[in-house]
């Protein structure tokens, strides 16, 4: 009988060595490898084994019949927006999230309305017993037909009743609990999810089904069990939010069907998840009118413009070196839009703490709310409230220039609908085309400009 090989394999990107180390070449953590036993030569006996007989011939790109991906749409739009307009035959999506943000809920919710669709779904839950989905799915008021719960671990049995019930869609809950027998490493470690994933993308290509897989996050925010599954997948897409806050944000951050960046917008009910369709509103519900610090940010999440508040303290720091804060946003463009502010304006920050807070939750990272992020820094210095009705949009740059954004008039738009008053927005962006009757438009070169309209003494 031949020796059975062990190997050491790193849990936070996957680096293999023959021995142990203390630290990874790889991705340099510490003390993350673990010993797992190398499949042995068989490793394919038990695997579903379809498709294997294709053999694909190279083609004249010229040649290729191109067709819009086939989609099934669900009732939830902003489900679908996130997919790039629906769910795509034979797609492999992952979605990642902290425990108890919901995945499990929002899946469940999917995956009954397809099967009220008349489209037979496979929910596989390897973390509750299907009395337990049972619970969640009266909750939920879930009574179709066709949706068929399944609680097993072992993929082999999976692949098996996929052939069986040959469903339009699966659902697994979650890869961590995950394991194919020839794999000796417990469920969860590197080697069972990489290996798991690659079968059920085998699963998804050669039946077209879509697999939807959840992936828990681990502390350092990555999918447990390393980054590689992102790489594998057609598609990621996170669930996130704050476990205090109801409502959740479905982000995808990789899609090879469309784009990415798209963002959709749920609420966490009694009876589960509730879409949210304008989204501005919420992310403005809460504000207080009047109060110095305070503007609001037209900002474009993927293809859809959302209003959301930027708020700023500036106080006088008490020890030799101030603090530096940002949530919401890239920590990094505070020092440096406070630094343009001291220099091209004159406002005296250097001893001052800077805390600035995208409200509702939400995360912004594109250059458009700089100027969002300046005026209101001047304005909780200088204790000088901005108008309630002004919008500020525009990139800063080193010099106190305001520099063009993207789709300024889709930004506008959504200014002007939900009653804002004036666009505080750069200079350059007002060529070809037109704003909307009740809003003005003030276009502005500088910082220094910008300050003079919105935050003027
Ligand atoms: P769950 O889907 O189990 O999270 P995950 O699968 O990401 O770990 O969500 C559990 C949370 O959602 C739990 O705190 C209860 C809450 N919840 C509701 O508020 N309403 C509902 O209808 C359901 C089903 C869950
Ligand atoms: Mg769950």
């Amino acid at each position: 009988m031949a020796k059975r090989k062990t190997k050491f394999v790193c849990q936070h990107c996957g680096y293999e060595s023959p021995k142990w180390m203390g630290k990874c070449p790889g991705c340099s953590s510490w003390n993350s490898f673990v010993e797992e036993m190398e499949a042995s030569g068989n490793r394919n006996k038990h695997t579903f084994n379809v498709g294997r007989n294709v053999a694909h011939k190279p083609e004249k790109i010229s040649s290729i019949q191109t067709q819009q991906e086939p989609r099934v749409t669900v009732e939830m739009r902003e489900f679908n927006r996130v997919l790039g307009g629906g769910i795509v035959a034979g797609s492999l999506v992952l979605i990642g999230g902290d425990p108890g943000i919901g995945k499990s809920t929002l899946l469940l919710q999917i995956s009954a309305q397809l099967a009220d669709k008349k489209l037979p779904v496979l929910y596989v839950s390897g973390e509750e017993s299907i009395r337990q989905t049972k619970l969640r799915a009266d909750r939920l008021d879930i009574t179709s037909d066709l949706l068929y719960v399944l609680s097993e671990t072992n993929l082999f049995d999976i692949a098996k009743q996929v052939e069986e019930i040959k469903p339009s869609f699966v659902v697994i809950d979650s890869i961590q609990t995950m394991y194919k027998e020839e794999i000796s490493s417990a469920p969860g470690s590197v080697s069972q999810v990489r290996e798991c994933t690659s079968e059920l993308m085998k699963i998804a290509k050669t039946n077209g089904i879509p697999i939807f897989i959840v992936g828990h996050v681990t502390k350092e925010g990555s999918i447990a069990g390393p980054r590689l599954l992102e790489h594998m997948v057609d598609a990621v897409l996170y669930f996130e939010g704050e476990r205090h806050h109801t409502y959740r944000i479905l982000r995808g951050v990789k899609n090879r069907f469309g784009s990415t960046n798209e963002m959709g917008i749920f609420e966490m009910k009694e009876k589960g998840l509730r879409e949210v369709m304008n989204p501005s509103e919420i992310f403005l519900e809460e504000r207080s009118e009047g109060a110095s610090g305070s503007t609001v940010v037209a900002s474009m999440e993927g293809t859809r413009p959302v209003l959301v508040e930027i708020q700023a303290l500036i106080s006088p720091s008490a020890f030799g070196n101030p603090r530096r804060m940002a949530t919401g946003t890239d920590q990094n463009r505070v020092p440096l839009l406070m630094a343009v502010l001291e220099k091209r304006v004159g406002l005296m920050l250097q001893n001052q703490d800077a805390y600035i807070k995208v409200a509702g939750g939400v995360k912004l990272d594109e250059p458009a709310i700089d100027l969002a992020i300046a005026c209101s820094i001047a304005s909780s210095f200088r204790d000088q409230p901005t108008r309630p009705d002004d919008i500020f949009i525009g990139e800063v740059g080193l010099t106190g220039e305001i520099r063009r954004v993207s789709r300024i008039e889709q930004r506008v738009q959504e200014a002007a609908k939900l009653g804002f008053k004036r666009v505080i927005c750069p200079a350059n962006n007002l060529d070809g085309w037109t704003a909307p009757d009740q809003i003005e438009v003030i276009g502005v070169k500088t910082v220094q400009e910008a300050l003079h309209v919105g935050v003027s003494r």
